[in-house]
């Protein structure tokens, strides 16, 4: 159902090597129905070799059909689809994160009264096997936290803009071309397509339910090529993370921009690619990396699924990896107990810049205010008033990088700083994370 950039690549894959798959499966994946709006894109993609229709009903209405791959995306008519196809006893296959992320725990329910696999690796890091690495793989570990850059457009933004000076709309226009942003790309520059994979990492990473409304979610259309710079200059660089963390007091469930120093390797992962640190008990830490985006990547992901559901159907579904890593059952009131924590809990580290007044005094000020609010401080740089403002300016940049602090806390100083009258424009924030 729905075959454009990723459903074309899954046919495509699937026909090149469809030998080695089954070897691999123990049976032949042979695609037969195709729907798609555009039924005539749909036959110069599969020509002959499968029947394509306009209406995705008529797939979930075949009863010769096992297995449903859902790749319209979104959270309309794919859901109806999706829960259809579970009704009619069929297993499913789907890239889509947005659907997931917000109505998943309704979804993986009804397919566990119905017996049937809703299948998702593709909806987490494209390419990259994560979903398989964390449901499975660190199955003994108790993890501790997940990071990753898991937004391919914007992690091609970022580096476009910093390695070939490119604006923002010229490189966004690129990566649509290219196949990697959403239908709607404000889900991709405002963090809300990396807070969907976020959303599934934690609640595979920490056995909670699925709760994309608790996610806090900040894009990187307000970074400035500014910050991006001074970010060079003390040794890091600026990435859009998306982290999920457990503490004493809950979960962190957070996407947003994040200083990160240059020598970790995951600061250097570039272009479209994707990047995902794991930190477990047993296992320390660990990094998977590849493409995150793009049409056979993904592709890979989704017939990885489907070799997947070729080997487990007709199994008894107890003996199956659970949708979410951890048995359904207990995956309720472990969200009591581990509860996601709102922003103001978080703890973290800070690069701060504030636009002050070139006057003696200002800088004592600032960071006695940091002071009182408890906020220690671990590096500061004061850019020369003319290079900031131009010649014979009185304005500078102060730029403050901070130790571990309460957001709460962090609120209550920057509005107490903002309100100075040395404090000569919006500061910026940007969180930094040491991933050590
Ligand atoms: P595309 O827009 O390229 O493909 C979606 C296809 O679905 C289009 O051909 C569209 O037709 C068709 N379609 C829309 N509505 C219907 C319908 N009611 N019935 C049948 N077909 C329909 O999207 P992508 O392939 O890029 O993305 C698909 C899914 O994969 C999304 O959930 C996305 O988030 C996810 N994903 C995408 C990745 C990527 O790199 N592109 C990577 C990982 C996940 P028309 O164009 O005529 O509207
Ligand atoms: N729009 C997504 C990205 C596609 O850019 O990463 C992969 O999920």
């Amino acid at each position: 159902m729905g075959i454009g950039t990723v459903g074309s690549g899954t046919f495509n894959v699937l026909e090149r090597n469809q030998d080695e798959i089954r070897r691999r499966a123990g049976r032949g994946i042979e695609i037969t129905m195709v729907a798609d709006l555009d039924t005539a894109r749909a036959k110069s993609v599969v020509g002959d070799k499968a029947q394509v229709v306009g209406d995705a009903r008529e797939i979930i209405a075949n009863p010769e059909i096992d297995v449903v791959v859902e790749l319209i995306g979104g959270y309309g008519i794919a859901k109806a689809l999706v829960l259809e196809a579970i009704a009619a006893g069929k297993h499913v296959v789907t890239a889509n994160k947005a659907l997931l992320a917000v109505h998943g725990t309704e979804i993986f329910k009804a397919a566990a009264e119905k017996g049937v696999m809703v299948a998702y690796e593709a909806a987490v890091a494209g390419g990259i096997p994560i979903i398989k690495a964390l449901r499975e793989g660190l199955t003994a570990n108790s993890i501790q936290w997940v990071a990753g850059i898991i937004n391919g457009t914007t992690n091609f933004i970022l580096s476009e803009m910093r390695d070939k000076g490119l604006d923002f709309e010229v490189v966004l226009k690129e990566a649509q071309r290219l196949g990697y942003a959403e239908a709607d790309p404000t889900f991709d520059i405002e963090g809300v397509d990396a807070a969907h994979k976020a959303t599934l990492m934690s609640a595979i990473a920490f056995g909670i339910p699925v709760q994309f409304d608790k996610a806090y979610v900040e894009g990187i259309t307000k970074l400035t090529s500014t910050d991006i710079r001074y970010a060079e200059q003390l040794g890091y660089r600026i990435k859009l993370l998306g982290i999920t963390k457990r503490t004493d007091k809950g979960i962190e469930l957070r996407v947003h921009p994040s200083l990160v120093p240059a020598k970790r390797l995951i600061a250097n992962v570039e272009g479209a690619m994707n990047a995902v640190v794991v930190h477990a008990d047993a296992v320390g830490t660990t990094l998977y990396y590849g493409k995150g985006a793009g049409s056979e990547p993904t592709a890979s992901a989704v017939i990885a699924d489907l070799v997947d559901i070729a080997r487990m159907d007709g199994s008894d579904p107890a003996h199956r990896v659970p949708a979410l890593a951890f048995q359904s059952h207990t995956l309720a009131a472990a969200g009591h107990e581990l509860p996601v924590l709102p922003m103001t809990e978080v703890v973290t580290s800070y690069y701060l810049r504030i636009r002050v007044a070139d006057e003696a005094g200002v800088l004592a000020k600032i960071t006695g205010l940091l002071a009182g609010a408890g906020i220690s401080i671990d590096a500061v740089l004061q850019r020369e008033a003319d290079e900031v403002g131009g010649e014979g300016s009185t304005q500078t940049d102060l730029i403050i990088l901070t130790h571990d602090t309460r957001e709460g806390d962090m609120n209550q100083a920057l509005a107490e700083i903002q309100s100075l009258p040395t404090v000569l424009a919006p500061i910026t924030r940007i969180r930094k994370e040491e991933l050590n």
